[in-house]
């Protein structure tokens, strides 16, 4: 009889398959009706969400009051690069997808290796026309303006680094640390769809518009995406993961709390100092709710949930799920810190104004959960190597 573990893996799969299945067509799609569209996404939230939604302010499509229509502008002297980007990030979603069927896997090994290079070379492709779009496009001119930008070279820049990594890694024949890596590149790879999930869910209930909506949602996104990725690959742990990292004690865990709690202290005076309710002339003002409901609440509960996820791997005796909760643990406790140095790089060096800057705070979190999670894979697996592990090893899953 099926688990609850596995029920909930099934279900789990089934909904990421209709949800790729519903997004693919409309991003293959996106550029086919030239730089300006409208397109068959357009059509699908206009008729989902609203009209207003689709064409109106905030929605890319919208013309601002000095005249210009600035965003999609952008893609007329970017269309080539955008119409890959589209092509091969549609390619490397779909193929990412297909690379979690164990079925597929056990049945023909050969096409799995064959969709597995094109998965990590789409991974590059879509590193790539990202990238120099980025360097074509001023940051003003960004959807979302220069908080995304960000965002989106962090994302390029990660998506690329875990690819090559999980590329390596199974050149070195690790296939543990190789499906860690290629599971976390494909999640980030989910990063275009989940602000899709976000226009659908979020605009409904605070009415944003798309720019809006999108800086509420990056801020969770890294965080979710990744944390979707720890839960699946746990069951992998048991038997061929090491438990001997230095980001797993107990020293690194205080060190990271305390980091944290400094970055705790930082942002509360610079909130202190924000004006929270200056007008944007493209987006909707919400003062500091989007920052307090997409950043501190998440951080705060998500934290919890990863101390909670360590101390009851430990009181099991489980040694390897023990040490990657706690590295990851580390990661998150460090959050508020890297969130108040993404903050000071937006503002001091990038010049954002401080309201768009809050914006990089919870993404920056997540950053610091992808780099625990990443420090994680490629550390312990090559100590097991050297050094077996003293947990049992076992055939089965791990269940919780
Ligand atoms: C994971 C790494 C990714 C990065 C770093 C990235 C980066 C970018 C950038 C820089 C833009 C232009 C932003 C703008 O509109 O101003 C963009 C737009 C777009 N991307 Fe990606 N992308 C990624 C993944 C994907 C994937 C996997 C798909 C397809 C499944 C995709 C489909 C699109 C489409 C259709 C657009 C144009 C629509 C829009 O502006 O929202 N991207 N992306």
């Amino acid at each position: 009889m099926a688990t609850l573990a596995t029920r909930t893996r099934t279900t789990a799969g089934v909904v990421l398959a209709v949800l790729v299945a519903f997004y693919a067509p409309m991003t293959l799609t996106y550029f086919w009706n030239g730089p300006s569209g409208p397109n068959l996404q357009d059509h699908v939230f206009e008729f989902l969400v609203s009209p207003r939604f689709a064409f109106g302010l905030g929605s890319g499509h919208d013309v601002r009051a000095d005249g210009s229509a600035p965003h999609f502008a952008t893609f007329a002297t970017t269309y080539t690069t955008m119409w890959l980007h589209s092509t091969i990030g549609t390619l490397t979603l779909v193929t990412g997808l297909s690379q979690f069927s164990e079925r597929l896997r056990r049945r023909n090994m050969a096409l799995h290796r064959t969709l597995g290079k094109v998965f990590i070379l789409g991974c590059l492709g879509v590193f790539a026309t990202a990238s120099s779009y980025l360097l074509q496009t001023d940051s003003r001119l960004v959807f979302s303006g220069p908080a995304f930008e960000e965002v989106l070279w962090l994302l390029a820049a990660g998506t690329a680094g875990l690819a090559i990594l999980a590329f390596v890694s199974i050149r070195r024949r690790d296939l543990v640390a190789h499906r860690e890596l290629a599971t976390a590149a494909f999640a980030l790879i989910c990063s275009a769809g989940w602000l899709r999930a976000m226009w659908l869910s979020v605009e409904p209930v605070a009415h944003m518009g798309k720019e809006m909506d999108n800086l509420f949602g990056i801020q969770f996104a890294a965080a979710f995406l990744i944390t979707c990725a720890m839960v699946y690959v746990r069951r992998f742990w048991r038997g061929q993961r090491g438990a001997d990292s230095p980001l797993a004690t107990g020293r690194a865990v205080r060190v990271a709390a305390a980091t944290g709690a400094l970055g705790v202290l930082v942002l509360a005076v610079v909130a202190a100092r924000t004006d929270w309710y200056a007008a944007h002339p493209s987006w909707f003002v919400a003062g500091p709710w989007p920052v307090i409901l997409g950043a501190a609440l998440p951080w705060a509960l998500h934290t919890s949930w990863l101390g909670w996820m360590a101390a009851r791997a430990g009181r099991r005796g489980d040694v390897a799920a023990h040490a990657a909760w706690r590295t990851y643990l580390v990661g998150g406790l460090a959050g508020p810190a890297v969130g108040a140095l993404g903050l000071g790089f937006a503002r001091v060096v990038h010049g954002m104004p401080l309201q768009q800057a809050w914006f990089m705070v919870g993404y920056l979190w997540g950053v610091g959960l992808v780099l625990a999670y990443a420090a994680h894979a490629t550390l312990t697996t090559r100590w097991a190597k050297r050094r077996p592990v003293a947990a049992p090893v076992s055939a089965e899953p791990v269940a919780a």
